[in-house]
């Protein structure tokens, strides 16, 4: 079994036995974490760039990690230290990394569709580590695995996004990924952080927290993104909090059996209370943790594909 595709840019288009088969390869990795050695050599002698022109700690941790467990020869671009600085542009930066004979790339960009214009310009499989309001398709995956993990197969499951739906690349990835997995996939958030016309993608949209709750086998709460200009779509993080932030209380009182996620990073007391992020409801760090077998799965059959 391997890839329909030699690159991850998204989850709009990738095939249910994709998603299925780097699951199913994460779980044989996810044992391996357990291990007192957590090291294979699948990837003796491959060269992964990790070029994150975005700040992140979970996805560049977790990559680099995955890398490393695999045996992989890795290399962190650091924008800040290179000659982006001096005004090299980024055609320039990514010509002369592979100049140096790299076999992948891992990006994270803040324009959408940077890692497919990477796919044109270079012959190294691109992996998207998130772009700009696009997508974060190995975010979305690692919610799928973990959710399958603690609820079984997600075909039939209903699962809510609760939040700043409008500016998250994670909500995006999830959509596509779980309604190929045959999930009943919803949103919930004030109207102005809920994309128009998102029914058209076959989306419910909730405007009461109170009723996802109920009515969701997991809930997928996104971060308020203040830097990305969420602040405007709301009056006020105390507002917000009120009507759509994931109590304690309102969990218990409308569906205590329910699951809830968190990509990170979190804003405590916006849109999750931390009784509920750090409380029995909640995989966020079993997400973190499935992250790096995840990436482990999708660097590994990347890069054992055929040419
Ligand atoms: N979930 C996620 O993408 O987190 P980071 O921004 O820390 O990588």
């Amino acid at each position: 079994m391997s890839l329909s595709s030699k690159h991850l840019l998204g989850l709009r288009n990738t095939p249910r036995e994709d998603i299925e088969l780097i699951i199913d390869t994460a779980k044989t990795f996810r044992e391996v974490l357990e291990r007192p050695i957590k090291k294979v050599p699948t990837l003796t002698g491959k060269t992964i760039v990790n070029l994150f022109f975005e700040n992140s700690t979970r996805t560049r941790i977790s990559f680099e990690l995955a890398q490393k467990r695999l045996s992989a020869d890795t290399i962190n671009f650091s924008i800040s230290t290179s000659s982006t600085k001096k005004g090299e542009t980024f055609k320039d930066t990514v010509k002369n990394i592979e100049a140096m004979k790299i076999d992948m790339i891992v990006v994270r960009h803040q324009s959408a569709g940077v890692p497919d214009f990477l796919t044109r310009i270079s012959n190294a499989n691109i992996i998207n580590a998130g772009d700009g309001r696009h997508e974060h398709p190995t975010q979305a995956l690692l919610d799928f695995f973990s959710i399958e993990e603690k609820l079984g197969k997600l075909s039939g499951k209903n699962v809510c996004i609760v939040g700043d739906v409008s500016h998250s690349r994670v909500a995006l990835s999830n959509i596509f990924g779980l309604q190929t997995l045959g999930a009943n996939v919803s949103v919930c958030g004030p109207a102005t952080m809920i994309p128009r016309n998102i029914e058209k993608l076959g989306v419910k949209i909730y405007q009461k927290v109170e009723d996802a709750i109920r009515e969701n086998d997991v809930l997928n709460v996104l971060r308020i993104q203040l830097e990305r200009e969420a602040g405007g779509a709301i009056p006020n993080v105390n507002e917000y909090h009120k009507y759509f932030g994931i109590t304690r209380e309102r969990l218990e009182k409308y569906n205590p059996e329910i699951v809830i996620l968190h990509p990170g990073p979190i804003n405590r007391g916006v849109e999750i209370t931390s009784e509920v992020a750090d409380g029995p409801y909640q995989l966020i760090l079993e997400q973190v943790t499935n992250g790096v077998a995840i990436r482990m799965a999708i660097l590994y059959l990347l890069g054992t594909l055929p040419n």
